[in-house]
């Protein structure tokens, strides 16, 4: 099935109805970094899916007052969010093409997070993911829709993509990859598809927890990020670099070989920073104490053999990555020598994806 193309039957207009979703968020190891056209990305990507980290939303519908100008109301815990609510508006009203619908209803979308207020993690993946995974669940329970489990979570992940590039692969279980890449099969700049049936089992349950070590907002967003790739010297080497690294992890994850899960992992985390002080004008994400809890992850691996290690968003905050059998030795390391950099830590660690909730 085309993903783009909708093909419910629009045969229930006059129905109102509302449905309950929970999404995670997912932490990248293959950083997707650069975009082009509508969404598209510059270079393949993998993560893992949390757990802990997620959206939960409500999305509420019933006939448009006024057809072909639907209104839509957020609410973020519990009060309106006007700028969370262009940005939701902007992303329906934008894609009117694949969500054919939306001008037929009135919405409204009540949302929370479970990680807190202000941590500095980035929710778009989680909060889109979730809003979609609502939609498509709307378009088969009201609008008569008839997908494949299979294919209602390529649809999702499809629209999770038009709203928040790394919302695309949220949708799935434990692991997903994004982006065309030569040497992994199905893969698709349009959609992600899931990794989980290629965790070898040394990745079964792995750990993220997350340090927060700056709440503060960020001072360049990831768009503007994306946006600066396209000017940056280096851009082509590491476009070149992502895809052969994104199929070396494939086959890591496949193996087990931890050594080199690190290697690829951390060198990805820091080219990503390297990208952002090599932009026109240049930017600093990284914080000192950011600094200060990579070197001694990487000071205890050394001397224990603990095959921990850190990965990093378009942020300060270090996620601190280890196998579920390290879990009593690197917790009680994280909490005597690296929390004492941040001000929370979220233990975190993979998840099966996004679920249905009770309406
Ligand atoms: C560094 O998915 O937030 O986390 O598509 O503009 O919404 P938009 O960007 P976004 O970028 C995420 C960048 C990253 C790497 C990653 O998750 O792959």
């Amino acid at each position: 099935m085309d993903p783009a193309s909708y093909n419910g039957r629009l045969n229930a207009l006059e129905s109102e109805g509302k449905v309950r979703w929970s999404s995670p968020s997912n932490i990248a190891l293959t950083k997707y970094w650069g975009k082009h056209d509508n969404q598209l990305p510059r270079n393949p990507s993998i993560s893992f899916t949390l757990s802990q980290a997620k959206t939960l939303s409500e999305v509420a519908f019933k006939p448009a007052q006024r057809p072909g100008e639907p209104s839509v109301s957020l609410f973020f815990e519990g009060k309106i969010n006007e700028a969370f609510g262009q940005r939701i508006r902007g992303f329906l009203l934008k894609n009117k093409e694949v969500l054919p619908y939306i001008d037929a209803f009135d919405w409204s979308i009540r949302t929370e997070n479970t990680f807190p207020h202000s941590s500095g993690i980035a929710s778009s993946a989680s909060a889109m993911s979730c809003l979609v995974m609502a939609l498509v669940d709307i378009e088969n329970q009201y609008l008569g829709a008839d997908r494949s489990a299979e294919d209602q979570l390529k649809r999702a992940s499809y629209l999770s993509r038009l709203a928040s590039g790394s919302a695309s692969r949220s949708v799935y279980p434990n692991c997903a990859e994004w982006g065309h890449c030569e040497g992994i099969e199905g893969s698709s700049d349009l959609f992600a598809i899931p990794g989980e049936d290629w965790l070898n089992e040394a990745f079964v349950g792995y750990h993220d927890d997350i340090l927060i070590v700056s709440a503060e907002e960020k001072e360049v967003s990831s768009s503007l990020g994306h946006q600066m790739m396209a000017t940056n010297a280096y851009r082509d080497i590491r476009y070149r670099q992502a895809n052969e690294n994104t199929i070396e992890l494939k086959s890591v994850l496949q193996s087990g070989d931890l050594d080199r899960f690190i290697e690829i992992t951390e060198g990805e985390a820091l080219t990503l920073h390297a990208l952002m002080m090599t932009s026109h004008p240049s930017f600093i994400l990284m914080k000192p104490n950011s600094l200060e809890v990579i070197e001694r992850i990487r000071n205890f691996r050394k001397e224990s053999g603990v095959p921990i290690c850190f990965t990093l968003d378009a942020g300060p905050n270090v996620h601190i990555l280890y196998p579920d059998r390290f879990a009593d030795v690197c917790r009680s390391f994280i909490t005597s020598e690296l929390q004492q950099f941040g001000s929370q830590l979220i233990e975190d660690h993979m998840g099966a994806g996004p679920e249905r909730l009770e309406a």
